[in-house]
């Protein structure tokens, strides 16, 4: 298949065609997410919720995200891959910013990279983009700033419109290829995708967006105990996991496994 190019984002957008994204944080996910004909892989750093067991993403490190990201750039064979930078390595300056993007495109093979934050990232965007590196923005509820924000919040509601709005097209004139807006109002997040040329990715942002992304393990049912409202859970794979492990437990007790047929002569 021919591989995804940041202009299919921006020709998905003028054709009005959906773009889909997922986070991806190994190589077996990576693939099954690729042969299904998903746009674009988020190597996330929710990958410090969803694989290294941290209670926030705030803890995060490159040297944590480059194996995996590594390992899902080699998987895809047409999706794009989207590292995404963790907290830490980009809020010092555009130096910062382009020495932690170089390190995933070079280390890691990763296709593009994403950072959070609207006006206060554009130096930033605009260094890595100038140096031939694609940017995804990601505005509206920014998880690294999780404890500046308050908490989970939904951002962008009433006068914050015209912040949310001010970012998404400083992240534009940056030269940022697609943005991410995070639990915004539908409203919001359709004005927002309206006033700007390149395509708005929703992650509980209602659907008048371009794109739609949801972290994996959410929308798989992998994850433990309650998601987001904005999650559709397509599969209960921790349930499924759940009886797997213990028919196998059982049937090792009881000495049905192995059977013959398992056993080699
Ligand atoms: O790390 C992540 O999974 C993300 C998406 C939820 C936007 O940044
Ligand atoms: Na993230």
């Amino acid at each position: 298949p021919k591989r995804v190019r940041t202009r299919h984002f921006h020709n998905a957008k003028a054709q009005g065609i959906p773009i889909t994204g997922l986070t991806s944080y190994d190589m077996l996910t990576a693939q099954i997410f690729d042969q299904a004909g998903i746009d674009f892989l988020l190597v996330g750093d929710s990958a410090g919720n969803n694989v290294f067991g941290y209670e926030t993403t705030l803890p995060v490190t490159i040297d944590e995200l480059i194996p995996l990201t590594r390992a899902v750039a080699r998987a895809v064979t047409r999706a794009l891959v989207v590292a995404d930078m963790p907290f830490g390595s980009y809020e010092s300056g555009p130096d910062q910013a382009l020495s932690t993007a170089v390190r995933f495109m070079k280390e890691a093979q990763a296709h593009a990279v994403k950072l959070e934050g609207g006006v206060r990232s554009h130096k930033q965007i605009k260094r890595i983009v100038g140096a031939g590196i694609p940017v995804m923005g990601h505005i509206g509820f920014t998880p690294q700033s999780e404890h500046g924000l308050g908490g989970h919040m939904i951002q962008g509601r009433g006068e914050a419109a015209e912040q949310l709005l001010a970012d998404a097209l400083a992240v534009q004139e940056a030269g940022a290829f697609a943005v991410v807006l995070e639990m915004v109002p539908a409203t919001v997040a359709a004005e927002v995708t309206k006033a700007l040329s390149i395509p708005t990715i929703g992650v509980g942002a209602g659907p008048s967006v371009d794109g739609q992304l949801l972290v994996w393990t959410d929308f798989a049912g992998m994850t433990e105990g309650r998601v987001p409202r904005f999650v559709r859970q397509y599969a209960d794979l921790r349930g499924v996991l759940t009886d797997a492990v213990q028919r196998f437990r059982a049937d090792v007790n009881s000495g049905s496994y192995p059977a013959p047929e398992h056993n080699y002569e």
